[in-house]
């Protein structure tokens, strides 16, 4: 391999695996570019991409006025650290705040990030009103909340704990749906309630109706934070900027990632202001959080996102899109559900759906395969109707013909 030669997807793929540790089961294609909900890899070919570099590419690749947020942004100014005040960062912070509950952000660089912030600022609110040993976490089994210490104990998902043990304590798990044994969970030591209103890694899996609301009225009962980890459902992804919109709740906290800033780095941790007030001077920090460049791009992000028209435009795409693969499953025998809500859709299989994945990539789809029987669509928001037929066309013929009717 010569300095300055264009690399092949082969050279590629031996560079990844000299240098970098494995610990991503990364798929052969090597992607250089992409343009709203196309990418194209080494070789120039085109795919489709409803993954969205899982759930980050929100407005699409290469969005022209975020580009241009961007390259403005990183030509005036791109640290000046915390110390200061940063102009970007407080309009970015204000447009968050407006956005979803009202109240006062965290920035931070990641989700797993926004939830350490979470999980801190909630232990942190008992204690400021004197409620010592009030620091557990009752959370879901099958949730996924990051990899650090804190989101990985809050993980109700064993295989990722497994040889990273033991957990921190404080971590509850409860079945996912079941109001009784979620009453029972919670106790005087509970400080916080964390979920996912939608749990995405895990397969889209949906509350059941009126859980959510349900275990709100718990928690506001006996004085209990409400944690919304809204990194994958957050941000317009279901229709609303948040998904507890649609349930009907109210969370007390918030946390974001993903494509706040569509594909930089930048996290968010939001609380009502009278629990936000729990972080003052030195609590917490982060040095590279709220990155001027990050926010510049999370700018574009939510003026978008609060443009007339735009939720709208997803929850009707997404109906379109769910339409479509409902009638996919008509016309076959080994789909057994189609779920989801706006355009984080999900279709859960009798057969094992990793194969299914990697024959949609040879043709042309960017999909992905999750909790071994799920294929899980997460295309950009700004993805058109045309992509979404295009998609289905291309999800029938990655399907085995073994399972058609
Ligand atoms: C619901 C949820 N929480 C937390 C995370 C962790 O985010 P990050 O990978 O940015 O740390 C993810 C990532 O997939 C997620 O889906």
């Amino acid at each position: 391999m010569l300095r300055g030669t264009v690399l092949g997807t082969a050279d590629i793929i031996e560079l990844t695996g000299k240098y970098q540790m494995a610990n991503y089961a990364r798929s052969p294609v090597a992607f250089v570019r992409g343009e709203g909900a196309k990418l194209f890899d080494a070789e120039g070919r085109e795919y489709l991409d409803f993954l969205g570099g899982i759930a980050v590419a929100l407005l699409g690749h290469a969005h022209p006025e975020v580009t241009r947020a961007i390259a403005g942004q990183a030509g005036t100014l791109l640290h000046a650290s915390n110390l200061f005040h940063v102009p970007v960062q407080s309009e970015a912070a204000r447009l968050i705040s407006e956005a979803t509950i009202g109240g006062k952000v965290f920035l931070c660089n990641s989700g797993t990030e926004a939830n350490e912030a979470a999980i801190k600022l909630a232990r942190k609110w008992h204690s400021d009103r004197g409620k010592e040993g009030v620091f557990e976490f009752v959370v879901l089994e099958g949730s996924f909340h990051g990899r650090t210490y804190g989101g990985l104990s809050a993980t109700g998902q064993p295989k990722f704990h497994k040889g990273f043990e033991p957990m921190l304590p404080g971590f509850v798990m409860v079945p996912y749906g079941d109001v009784r044994a979620l009453e029972g969970a919670l106790s005087d030591r509970t400080c916080a309630f964390l979920f996912e209103p939608i749990q995405g890694e895990s397969g889209v899996r949906m509350p059941p109706p009126g859980y959510l609301k349900e275990a709100e009225r718990l928690c506001r009962e006996r004085g209990i934070l409400l944690v919304a980890d809204e990194i994958q459902t957050g941000l317009g992804r279901t229709g609303a900027i948040l998904a507890c919109e649609r349930f009907g709740i109210a969370p007390d906290i918030v946390t974001l990632a993903k494509g706040l800033a569509n594909g930089l780095p930048l996290g968010a941790a939001v609380a009502r202001d009278e629990v936000a007030a729990a972080f003052g001077p030195g609590s917490h920090g982060s040095t590279f959080g709220g990155n001027p460049v990050c926010c510049a791009a999370a700018k574009v992000v939510l003026e978008t996102l609060r443009s007339p028209g735009f939720l709208k435009e997803v929850s009707r795409k997404g109906e379109i899109f769910r339409n479509g693969l409902s009638d996919l499953a008509s016309r076959r025998t080994d789909v057994r559900e189609v779920r989801g809500m706006g355009l984080m859709l999900a279709i859960e299989m009798d057969v094992e759906t990793k194969e299914i994945a990697q024959r949609a990539l040879q043709n042309g789809l960017v999909i992905n395969a999750t909790s071994g029987n799920v294929l899980r669509f997460l295309p950009p928001l700004t993805v058109d109707d045309g992509e979404i037929r295009k998609a289905l066309n291309l999800l029938w013929d990655s399907l085995p013909t073994e399972g058609r009717k």
